[in-house]
């Protein structure tokens, strides 16, 4: 996929005419974005899926009692029967648990990795959805099964109905109207109001993105400047050999504060640091994902893919995996940034890896972050 080529998955747009004229601005509505597409997870997989340990999944159910949420795991007894009308299930990160879901979410790599989050997929019963609402992210709502009935519009009242165990829009006014069939997709920017009720059974994959928030990217990169602060500034103490003698004793000295203004610059005023601390949370793993690490000795003679668990991205100067940061250069980097974007490399680039990258993703398959490749590229 290159970024300059038609794609009936958007439309016939290409992927850059894509992201300069919807992507985070308005809605995209496609026809059989997926030609005769059959979900390769079907009811009872997910179901069963959705009653797994370490599986995010939700039960909302739209009762005439009002709106009634339960988180996962949720076991067989705890769903409704599909007969009864206006309840669904969600379940989060799908393309963790399944090569199919794992693979779509490929198809949408024109945005940034760092951007992509998940697949989700929702079943509901006829009538059942989540209610009006908005995303605080972008999001692609791809029709798997059934139809679903999509009332969007751009929403300026974002109040929400108080008390609810979800969020649902006070005085949700809806502007467009939509019925989606297997195969058709709609594209929403955040905070694009939306309401998909299921017309008959129906199934929903979400293509979902992650953004970071200031707050939390600010803490995260603090923390760590602080660790490393601690470590590269020392032990060198506040001098102040030409303070007077004061009458007021509990004033803080002025210089005291020039001084732990100066100490914070100091620990700011690392590009790399910055850079590298950035990579790592972007590439942390989902806390749900753990690896199993091999039995077996790792070997580089198959070659080498990512772990659908794996997050792998670059920047100018370091490789990121899994929440590690590397300092490569020369054929090495171009080697190992082509695994991150293909997320897998051939034996005959592995053998071409420095001995020292070459350890470092021996080390890598071992920690079951990287498989051998089953069908050679
Ligand atoms: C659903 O699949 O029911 C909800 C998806 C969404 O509205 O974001
Ligand atoms: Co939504």
């Amino acid at each position: 996929m290159t970024s300059n080529q038609a794609l009936a998955l958007l439309g016939g747009l290409t992927p850059s005419q894509f992201m300069k004229r919807h992507w985070q601005k308005k809605p995209l509505l496609v026809r059989n974005a997926i030609a005769d597409f059959k979900p390769c997870i079907g009811r009872s997989e997910l179901v069963a899926l959705a009653a797994q340990e370490g599986v995010e999944s939700r039960l909302i159910v739209d009762s005439p009692k009002g709106w009634r949420m339960k988180h996962g795991p949720l076991g067989k007894r705890s769903l409704p029967p599909f007969a009864q009308k206006k309840w669904t299930f969600l379940v989060q990160g799908v393309d963790l648990h399944h090569d199919g879901a794992h693979a779509l979410l490929q198809q949408f790599r024109f945005v940034p990795d760092a951007r992509l989050d998940d697949v989700m997929i929702s079943y509901a019963s006829d009538g059942g959805g989540v209610g009006p609402h908005f995303d605080s992210y972008d999001v692609f709502l791809l029709q798997a099964h059934g139809q679903r009935r999509w009332r969007i519009g751009r929403q300026k009242d974002l109040s929400l109905v108080p008390g609810l165990p979800l969020k649902i829009l006070q005085n949700f006014e809806a502007e467009e109207e939509f019925v989606l069939n297997p195969g058709d997709m709609l594209y929403l920017p955040p905070k694009y109001a939306h309401d998909g009720i299921a017309e008959g059974e129906c199934m929903t994959w979400s293509i979902g993105f992650r953004s970071p928030q200031q707050g939390e990217l600010a803490r995260e990169l603090l923390l760590g400047l602080a660790d490393e602060a601690f470590e590269d500034l020392g032990d060198a103490v506040y001098r102040d050999p030409r303070q007077p003698a004061v009458d007021h004793p509990a004033a803080i000295p002025a210089d005291l504060g020039v001084f732990a203004r100066q100490v914070v610059d100091k620990a700011l005023k690392n590009p790399q640091l910055m850079d590298s601390l950035l990579g790592e949370y972007l590439t942390e793993p989902k806390s749900s994902v753990w690896f199993a690490p091999s039995e077996v000795p790792p070997d580089l003679s198959l070659g080498v893919r990512l772990d659908r668990g794996s997050k792998m991205m670059y920047d100018q100067q370091q490789l990121f995996i899994n929440g590690e940061s590397f300092k490569v250069g020369g054929q090495d980097a171009r080697l190992l940034r082509q695994l991150a974007d293909e997320r897998g490399l051939s034996a005959a680039s592995c053998r071409k890896l420095s001995p020292s990258a070459q350890e470092a993703v021996l080390d890598w398959l071992s920690a079951a972050w990287l498989l051998p490749l089953e069908v050679p590229i």
